[in-house]
Parts: structure tokens; C-alpha cells; sequence
């Protein structure tokens, strides 16, 4: 994980790496720092904890360099630490480098390196690495890109990293393999970063660096390479992000932010492609591999956290509708397993960053087995964009608070729009079910935010439970799935033990758990399963449980029963997890408030995973 930002150019280097390390801690905070050359030399500042009091240690401080490099960390090799954190510095002093990714050969560099009498100052791979540059530079005589290029010929992991040399202040190198890098390309001046939301202020003009290239930075100049050091024309685009889109506007968090903008983003999904008047859907990425979506033996959705959560549901409402048998697999377990994979099979590729690399590799593996991989993406050019053959996005704009909430509702629209594109040309679907779920698709964003105005009943239900320390998140159908993702979201943002079960499962062990003290959540809005969960309460309230019911409203049964209920507007059955899931995206959200936790950036965690 971790979020790098650098500099060249003619302004000062250190506001621009502060602002953008500000909007890169969704990737990690366990510490901070930055490396500034300037006439008094190369000088680092780096400190535990957010970028913030990094920030504040450097109060005052005469910082003029125009160029620089910053980092924002998620711990993997190390504690926090101030000594752990990045930018480090080589041995002699004249390197400093930052790195997101992961050196798995590390401990072989490090015993090569200390048999030469190299000390580390530091537990990290980077500085590993860093010193296994500057052996080859120091020892070859060669300019420091070669040194570069060579040095990650024996590297084996993942890494995007940024090198700045005290002897050339006029450039910056970086490279990159398996971690995102853009360049931002402004008018003599450069920018890097782990994603544009750093540069948009400054220029719209963007490279994204692939794999195995390596990159060098002047003023005026970038020069692309590969690692056979032939020269590469950089592709340049244009972003489609405004700064609006990753600034607060007015919210508290980005994550109430996010959880309130989702009737726009699940309107913004439907946008375009979804016309219930007409009874269509467009969507170029199925109509281009139609036949070979509709002929599909298997879908096997793979993906992590809240994006497998979505996979579930998808595995329901394909099942239902496409009658294509589907799995939905952890990325983590399926790359590396051996998975028997068919000709024929189609994976789906969920993921908000399109950077998580369990995802990643996973896809890359099917794919060298000849699957066909189908992404549902939020972001636009990713890896996994890159690395599919088709697919879908999601369009829910930038998502900052680390824990996914417009993502998912976005990623359920598209995925249901998928399957039933693919029902349609199957046949699978009567004519008279196809529309009736396209106009409730299409009610989707006024239903949501009906739920939203939930908000001040869900944060009293907050206030009451916020000193719990167990939660049980029950469901059946397409709300099992639903309750899944309400416990990932209690216990990532409260730190509260939540777990989620199939309600019909709690009596084969969970059960053990109610007493008095154990509030239950029932995901139990009115569908096929409806009588059975209202046995599955009958069983809870009998054991002195606490009853907390989502359920559609006018359920005067659920509601007797419950010791407190969130009604919502009626819905099919197989629409209805994007509505059921927001009072729990808010009820977790203001627990995580009433504690006094740090919701947008909990204990732990990071944004995108993009270590393994
Ligand atoms: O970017 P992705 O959708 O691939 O990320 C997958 C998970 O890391 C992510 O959903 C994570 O579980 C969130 N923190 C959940 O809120």
C-alpha cells in the first residue's frame, strides 16, 4: 500500500507533497515523510504517526527545495516507527528513496549487502533495496538509471519506487512494477504520484507508468524506458476528475460523504445504459463478448472485502436470472490454489481501486489459463482495468473513507444490470420480470436516498448500542450477503467484534452467543424468505436477545417483535441489498463517530491493498 508523491519543477516542493501525501493517507498512516534537496543539501523529515504531525515537527521551517519526494506509509516490513518510516537514505548519505510494494527477495539482498559490510538503520525492504542501487551505482561507475535498471533485474515483488540523487538535482527516477504510479505533466514541472488526485490541481495531463518501466523525471522532460532501456513514447491523457470530487464538501468524514452521495452515484451507474421506458440496457463491455458471456459454463467472481461481499450477491441474482452456475472466491485463496479453470469460464474482477493485488495476480493467473476476465471497476485506467479483457465500470467517483460504502451499491447497479443484459439475450428471464427489474433498478436512487433520511432514527439506534462489544448480523437470500458486509463495516470503522451469518445457520453454534447483552441484526426486508426470518427473531427474542430489524416498511409483525426497527421502502427481493445496506452503512459509520474513532482513516488499514 502506502502513498508516494513527488516533485520537480520551478515551485516550492513541500507544500505540493504535503497537500497531495493529505489525499493519499487513504492508503496508509502509519507514518510520514519527505526528502527535500535543496542548496543546503538533502535533507529528510520523517515521523511516526499522520501526515499531519509530520506536518506539524516542520512548522517554521525554511523549506525552499523544488524537488522533493514524500511518502505516507502502511506498515509491512517494520513497526511505525520514525526510523521505519520513509523517505530512507543510502548508505552514503547521497540517495533517498520512498517505495510502495513489497521486496520478497529482500532478506537474500540484505545478506549479500551486510557481507559487504552494509548496516541498516532501518527493518524495512526499502532501505534493502535502496542500498543494493547505490552498491551497483558506487560500484559500476554508471549513471544512476542504469544502476536502477539493474538492480530490479534481481528484484522480485512489487514496488513503485522514487529515487532522488544529492548529486543530480535535477532529476528524479522512478519505476515501476505491480504498485500504481501517474506522472502529472505540467508546464516545466513533473509530478508523481500513487494516484492523481495529488496532481489534479495542477495539470489534467497524465502518463500512467506501466509495469517494468522505468522512468526519468527533469523540468522539461520525462523519458520513459523499459528495463532493456529502450526508449517507450509516454502515452498521455487526459484525467476526468474534478477536485470537487475528492474534497469533503461540508461532510464530517468522506465516509458520511460518500454513504450520502450514493443516490447521485447509483443514478451516475444507471446513466446511459439503463432506460426502463425503452426496456434497454447498453453496455458496450457485455454487448462486445455477448456470446461468449451468455455461453459461459461458469462465472467465478473474484475479488476482496466489501467487493466480494458484492460477488455474493452477484452470485444470487446470476444464479436466479442468467441460470449460469457462478463461485465467488477470496482473490487471496484463489491465486494460490491451483483452481480448475475451463475454457468457457468467465471471471468477474470486483474491486473499487481496481489495485488490489490478490486481485490482480488472481486475474492474471485465470487468464494465463484462458479465462476470459470481466471487470467491475470504479477506477478508470487501473491495473485491473488494464489487465482484463472487457468489463464495466462503476462510476461512483473517487472513494476516499477507507471503508467502501458508494462503491458497493455502485458495484451491486452493475452487476445487476450484467445479469440481466446477459438473462435477457439467454432467455432466462420472462419479458414481464425484465421490465418490472429494470423500472425497480430504476427507483433505485429515490428509494436510497428515502433511506437516507433515516439518518437522525439511526444515529439514536447508534447511541444506544455504541458501548456494545459484540454484534451478530443475520440475513437470508439476497440479504445474507447484506449482512456480511454490515459486520466488515462495524468492526473496520467501531472496532466492535461483529460477525455476519446466514440467519438459518445461527442455530448450528452462533446461537451459543445470545443473551440479554447480544444486540442482532436482522437484515430482514420483505422477500421470498420472509416468514422463515421471522422464526429466525421469534428464536433471538426468546433467548433475551436485543432485536435490531431492517425491514420494509408496514412490517407490523417484525416491528412487534423488534426492540428497534429501520423501515424501508418496499423493493424486489433481488434489488433490495442497495437499500438495505444503508442503515448500515450509517449505523456503523456513527458508532465509529460516538466512540471517537477515526472512521475515515480506522486503526490498521489502508484504502487499496496493493500488497499481498
Ligand atoms: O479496492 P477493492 O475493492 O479491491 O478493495 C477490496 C477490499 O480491500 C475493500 O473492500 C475493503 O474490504 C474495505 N475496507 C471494506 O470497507
Amino acid at each position: 500500500m502506502c502513498g508516494i508523491v513527488a516533485y520537480i519543477g520551478h515551485r516550492e516542493a513541500y507544500p505540493v507533497i504535503l497537500k497531495g501525501l493529505k489525499r493519499l493517507e487513504y492508503r496508509g498512516y502509519d507514518s510520514a515523510g519527505v526528502a527535500l534537496l535543496d542548496e543546503t543539501g538533502l535533507n529528510v523529515y520523517k515521523k511516526k504517526g499522520k501526515v499531519a504531525e509530520m506536518e506539524d515537527s516542520l512548522i517554521g521551517k525554511a523549506l525552499p527545495a523544488k524537488i522533493g519526494i514524500g511518502h505516507t506509509r502502511w506498515a509491512t516490513h517494520g513497526e511505525p516507527s520514525d526510523r521505519n518510516a520513509h523517505p530512507h537514505l543510502s548508505a552514503s548519505g547521497k540517495l533517498a528513496m520512498i517505495h510502495n510494494g513489497i521486496i520478497e527477495n529482500y532478506a537474500q539482498l540484505k545478506k549479500e549487502l551486510v557481507s559487504k559490510g552494509y548496516h541498516f538503520n532501518s527493518d524495512t525492504d526499502t532501505e534493502v533495496l535502496l542500498n543494493f542501487i547505490e552498491d551497483i551505482w558506487l560500484n559500476n561507475h554508471c549513471p544512476l538509471e542504469e544502476a536502477v535498471r539493474i538492480a530490479l533485474k534481481r528484484v522480485v515483488g512489487a514496488y513503485v519506487i522514487v529515487l532522488l540523487n544529492s548529486e543530480d538535482p535535477d532529476t528524479l527516477i522512478a519505476a515501476r512494477k505491480g504498485s500504481p504510479l501517474v506522472i502529472g505533466i505540467g508546464k516545466n514541472e513533473h509530478f508523481l504520484a500513487s494516484d492523481a488526485s495529488p496532481i489534479i490541481e495542477y495539470t489534467k495531463e497524465v502518463v500512467y507508468v506501466n509495469d517494468y518501466e522505468l522512468a526519468i523525471l527533469r523540468p522539461d522532460e520525462l523519458i520513459l524506458k523499459n528495463l532493456g532501456n529502450e526508449k517507450i513514447t509516454p502515452y498521455i491523457q487526459k484525467l476526468d476528475l474534478e477536485l470537487s470530487a475528492i474534497e469533503k464538501g461540508g461532510y464530517d468524514h468522506f465516509m458520511l460523504k460518500e454513504i450520502f452521495e450514493q443516490p447521485q452515484t447509483i443514478y451516475d451507474c444507471l446513466r446511459g445504459r439503463l432506460d426502463a421506458d425503452k426496456g434497454t440496457i447498453v453496455m458496450r463491455g457485455v454487448e462486445n463478448h455477448l456470446e461468449q458471456l451468455m455461453n459461459a459454463n461458469r462465472i467465478i467472481m473474484v475479488a476482496c472485502g466489501t467487493s466480494w461481499h458484492a460477488g455474493l450477491v452477484a452470485e444470487y441474482v446470476f444464479e436466479e436470472l442468467c441460470r449460469i452456475p457462478v463461485e465467488v472466491e477470496y482473490a487471496s485463496e484463489f491465486r494460490y490454489r491451483n483452481p480448475v479453470i475451463h475454457k468457457g469460464d468467465i471471471i468477474m474482477a470486483i474491486s473499487q481501486s481496481g489495485e488490489t493485488a490478490d486481485t490482480l495476480v488472481a486475474i492474471e493467473k485465470a487468464k494465463e489459463q484462458g479465462a476470459f476476465i470481466f471487470g467491475v471497476l470504479n477506477v478508470v485506467g487501473s491495473s485491473i482495468a488494464r489487465a482484463s479483457h472487457s468489463g464495466a465500470y462503476t462510476h461512483a467517483g473517487p472513494e476516499i473513507g477507507v471503508a467502501s460504502t458508494k462503491a458497493f451499491t455502485a458495484q451491486l447497479t452493475v452487476l445487476m444490470m450484467v445479469a440481466l443484459k446477459i438473462a435477457a439475450a439467454k432467455g432466462t428471464i420472462s419479458q414481464e420480470k425484465y421490465i418490472h427489474l429494470l423500472n425497480e433498478l430504476h427507483e433505485v436512487p429515490e428509494k436510497v436516498e428515502i433511506a437516507l433520511e433515516l439518518n437522525d432514527r439511526i444515529k439514536e439506534i447508534a447511541a444506544k448500542y455504541a458501548d456494545t462489544h459484540d454484534v451478530l448480523y443475520l440475513g437470508r437470500g439476497y440479504n445474507f450477503p447484506v449482512a456480511l458486509e454490515g459486520a466488515l463495516k462495524l468492526k473496520e470503522i467501531s472496532y466492535i467484534h461483529a460477525e455476519g451469518y446466514p440467519a438459518a445457520e445461527m442455530k448450528h453454534g452462533p446461537i451459543a452467543l445470545v443473551d440479554e447483552t447480544l444486540p442482532v441484526i436482522f437484515v430482514a426486508t420483505k422477500d421470498s424468505y420472509h416468514e422463515k426470518i421471522v422464526s429466525n427473531i421469534q428464536e433471538i427474542k426468546a433467548r433475551k436477545g436485543k432485536v435490531i430489524a431492517i425491514v420494509t416498511e408496514g412490517d407490523e409483525m417484525i416491528s412487534s417483535l423488534a426492540d428497534d426497527t429501520i423501515e424501508l421502502p418496499a423493493a424486489d427481493e433481488i434489488i433490495a441489498p442497495i437499500i438495505s445496506v444503508i442503515p448500515l452503512q450509517l449505523l456503523a459509520y456513527y458508532i465509529g463517530v460516538y466512540k471517537g474513532l477515526d472512521v475515515d482513516k480506522p486503526r490498521n488499514l489502508a484504502k487499496s491493498v496493493t500488497v499481498e
